[in-house]
């Protein structure tokens, strides 16, 4: 298993490109599901989830394959197995979104429940009630769930799809993909906004389905009979765009995170002004500008994670790891997931003063951390503690990085190029 060994205390300065969104491109390769003819998917990023649906999809007889520059070539001409097993779905929570293609496609679906996660339960009661609400049967047998469309095939009609957390990202996906095979119209209310979605629904339009709403809780899905392929290119991943300026504004280099969507960060870019920490905002790009932390350390501030476009939930670990520089207190509240706090003690372990009130963190803004052995949780939670081993003293030994694998393209390259000092190594 690899381990992440990040040295301490070298200021970033330069260029880092943004990749395409993990997020996006996930439900983005399950439409391919829905049609026999060719998808082409571009600006994919090279990560084991990106690898963990392609076997997903191969699983169900779906062929892919990379061609150069990010591109993955996809091919459901006919789908061999409605079943998608534990063995690739426990991996990766994700793969949970083939259920509404494979039941809309081929009318019935059997996949796997996801695996447990380590911020919580996550439940897909919303998923299920949408496909009900279409008409189909769902039931659960043996840790699957087992989806099954009347015998016309499923019927378009009005849902809702909100949880007692806001809206359900994967939900949204899973259920307008399966509305594009429906008879006649789907209206879900509550339907979540984030630009992931937006982008799937764009995709799903380029297939040749009308769809009106996007971005907005309220999205109108005209079914079609069958749907064409098409030449898609994912969105820049937001949330690692997000992490590369925490990382500039920690160090107090001149980074510039090139080739992303600044209107995707909104909620970030204001907080980090709040924060006093000094950036420059292109078209595509957003820049940190030089300042020293240690005597202009970022100002205290408070965020709370929404649905988009409020502050994201996988932004927090980060910000938290920006906070523990900062000049005072600062208060996290969860809203979206109030367990996912795992980074709190491995941050603790690196000298930071923070702890948990229900589903908020209290961070005192420290003094200077200190490298330590800690233990990657989850992908974000390990995307905080290499921010927070970049101005640690010392090295900041990560273990179980393959959790980073699954978000970010090998960091420590994307990183190394701008001063970071990062290396791999093996157990
Ligand atoms: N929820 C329910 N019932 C459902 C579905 C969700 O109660 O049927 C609750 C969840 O427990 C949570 C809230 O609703 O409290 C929102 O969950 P959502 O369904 O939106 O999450 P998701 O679609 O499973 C995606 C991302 C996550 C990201 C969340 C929230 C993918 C592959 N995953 O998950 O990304 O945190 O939306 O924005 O798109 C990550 O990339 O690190 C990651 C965890």
């Amino acid at each position: 298993m690899d381990r992440l060994i990040v040295e301490g205390g070298h200021r970033l300065d330069g260029s880092v490109p943004t990749a395409g969104a993990k997020n996006a491109v996930l439900p983005v390769l399950a439409a391919s599901l829905l049609t026999e003819e060719t998808l082409r998917v571009s600006n994919c990023p090279r990560l084991s989830d990106v690898e963990t649906m392609r076997r997903v999809l191969g699983d169900l007889g779906c062929s892919s394959e990379w061609e150069e520059a990010g591109t993955i070539v996809l091919r459901a001409r006919d789908i061999s197995a409605g079943r998608a097993g534990w063995e690739h779905v426990r991996k990766m929570r994700g793969s949970v979104c083939v259920l509404g293609p494979l039941l809309a496609r081929t009318g019935r679906a059997e996949v796997s429940l996801p695996g447990g996660c380590v911020f919580g339960v996550r439940p897909i009661d919303a998923h299920l009630r949408g496909f009900e609400a279409l008409g189909a049967r769902v039931r659960i047998e043996h840790g699957f769930v087992i989806a099954e469309a009347p015998p016309g095939g499923l019927v378009g009609s009005e849902l809702f799809l909100g949880t007692a957390f806001g809206s359900s990202v994967l939900g949204t996906a899973n259920v307008m993909m399966a509305a594009c095979l429906a008879k006649g119209t789907t209206v879900i209310h509550g339907a979540a906004c984030e630009p992931e979605v937006v982008d799937l629904g764009a995709c799903l339009m380029a297939m040749g389905v009308p769809i009106e709403g996007l971005g907005s809780p309220r999205v109108t899905i005209e079914g079609q009979e069958s749907l064409a392929g098409t030449d898609w290119t994912v969105i820049p991943d937001r949330i690692e765009a997000g992490t590369y300026v925490i990382a500039g504004a920690m160090t107090g280099g001149r980074v510039r995170v090139t080739g992303c969507r600044p209107d995707h960060l909104s909620v970030l870019l204001e907080r980090l002004r709040d924060a006093q920490v000094p950036i420059e905002v292109g078209e595509d790009w957003i820049e940190t500008q030089p300042a020293d932390p240690r005597t202009e350390a970022p100002r205290s501030t408070d965020v709370t994670t929404h649905p988009f476009p409020g502050f994201p939930t996988d932004l927090q670990a980060q910000w938290m790891s920006l906070m523990t520089m900062a000049d005072g207190i600062s208060i996290i509240t969860e809203r979206i997931y109030p367990d996912r706090y795992m980074h709190l003690p491995e941050l603790a372990r690196l000298g930071a003063h923070v702890r948990r009130e229900g589903s908020a963190a209290v961070v005192r803004g420290t003094a200077r951390l200190s490298g330590a052995p800690v233990t990657a949780s989850d992908l974000r939670a390990s995307a905080a503690l290499v921010l927070a081993g970049l101005v640690a003293e010392g090295e900041t030994d990560i273990h179980r990085v393959y959790h980073i694998d699954r978000g970010y393209e090998r960091i420590e390259e994307r990183l190394g190029p701008i001063g970071a000092v990062i290396r791999r190594v093996r157990d």
